[in-house]
């Protein structure tokens, strides 16, 4: 059998690692017919940082190809990826195309295999935010009206396919992938110390003599919905500075897009110059896994963060209006809250969240097993 699997932006590359990992110990294990495996990362994400140290620190193996795509708009990056992807299917002549998560590369091979009458399988399908301002959104929708095989993260998820009328028999549970990555890699996150992140990372100098105890918080932020108008990001930016950073050092990751953004509206200096906030760049897995066993609070706009936050219990909260996760949310059982970007509710929230003890929970099927129970879904499909 001939699997292509495709990887674009960074939120892939955690879930695409164990998967391939499964594939390796299937073929080493004797079968009657190997798997044969070519793994695209399409090039959306392109800096060292972004990309080529998470397939270092996950042990993925180089990509067989590389569509070289990087940054542009919706239609370039998706149109450009079809042009080039099609290419390697007729090329390849595959059995299945395998895709994870919600970017634009999900999205463009997945309607390119369809295309070319191959057989797509979506992992992670199901999810659904409703709200359809998020490209994030449009892609899990057209991914999975076409996906031959929808392996679903929990239930919820199950559901939402079932309103939308996707056959019983292309439904498969089988637990959340991430948590494989998360599970295979919390041993090595443990020995890191915070202050080898701060020096190996930071984005300002003045950031490697500050330091960081036991109480801190993390930022994330990186949705065009929070960093691409100035007066959504402007008021959240002096939260983060003026009430944030007064309670605990703020450790914030920031995003290619972020900086840009910040840069342009006039904010960099403020952040910058703050005394209690540390700039770090783009973190390792590793480091980011670190950073999130021992925060006080998360504040974020990512959707895999919301679900290790979940395993991990830490007190998260999120800046968006909606999820496409909720069973992340705390009425689920989850560690997070919702918040938008208004800055009363994130207030209110943020300090309702700092009374809250580290909690962790684990939805069912998050067991670390679940890239085992993807590939057996691909070989019994056909059975
Ligand atoms: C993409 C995904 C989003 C995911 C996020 C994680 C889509 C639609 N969005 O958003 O779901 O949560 O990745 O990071 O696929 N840039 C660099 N270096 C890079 C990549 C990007 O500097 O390696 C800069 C460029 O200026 C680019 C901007 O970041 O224009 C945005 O990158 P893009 O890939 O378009 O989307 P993300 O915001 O990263």
């Amino acid at each position: 059998m001939k699997i292509i699997s495709v990887v674009g932006a960074r939120p892939n590359f955690m879930k695409i690692a164990p998967f391939i990992r499964a594939i390796e110990e299937y073929n080493s294990s004797g079968p009657d017919e190997t798997i044969e495996h070519t793994l695209v990362h399409t090039g959306q994400h392109y800096d060292d940082r972004m990309s080529k140290a998470f397939f270092k620190a996950l042990n993925i193996p180089d990509a067989d190809i590389n569509l070289g795509i990087g940054s542009g708009t919706h239609a370039e990056q998706v149109g450009q990826t079809m042009i080039a992807f099609e290419k390697v299917v007729k090329d390849i002549e595959p059995d299945w195309v395998v895709v994870v998560g919600d970017v634009n590369a999900t999205l463009a091979c997945s309607v390119t295999a369809k295309k070319e009458n191959v057989k797509c399988c979506h992992i992670e399908a199901g999810l659904r935010s409703g709200d359809m301002t998020m490209p994030e959104e449009i892609n899990r929708l057209v991914t999975d009206r076409l996906s031959d095989l929808l392996l679903i993260p929990d239930k919820l998820s199950g559901e939402n396919l079932k309103k939308e009328g996707a056959s019983e028999r292309s439904v498969v549970f089988v637990g959340n992938i991430m948590i494989d990555t998360l599970d295979a890699n919390l041993a090595k996150a443990k020995d890191i110390s915070i202050e080898e992140i701060i020096n190996k990372n930071y984005l300002i100098e003045s950031a490697a003599q500050k330091k960081v105890e036991d109480n801190f918080a993390v930022l994330t932020l990186h949705r065009p919905s929070n960093v691409d108008e100035k007066e959504i990001l402007t008021p959240i930016v002096n939260f983060l500075c003026d009430e944030v950073a007064e309670d605990m050092p703020l450790i914030w990751t920031v995003h290619p897009r972020t900086q840009k953004q910040l840069k342009l509206f006039g904010l960099w200096e403020k952040v910058t110059s703050a005394e209690n906030i540390i700039l770090l760049h783009p973190l390792s897995y590793h480091e980011m896994l670190r950073l999130n066993m021992d925060a006080k609070i998360m504040l974020t706009d990512s959707g895999g963060l919301q679900e290790e936050c979940t395993v991990l219990g830490t007190p998260c909260i999120t800046l968006r209006w909606n999820t496409e996760r909720p069973i992340t949310l705390r009425q689920h059982g989850g560690a997070s809250v919702i918040v938008g970007n208004n800055i009363k509710r994130i207030r209110e929230e943020y300090q309702k969240t700092l009374l809250l003890d580290r909690t962790p929970t684990r939805p069912k099927l998050w067991d670390g097993q679940t890239a085992h129970r993807c590939l057996d879904a691909i070989i019994s499909f056909n059975k």
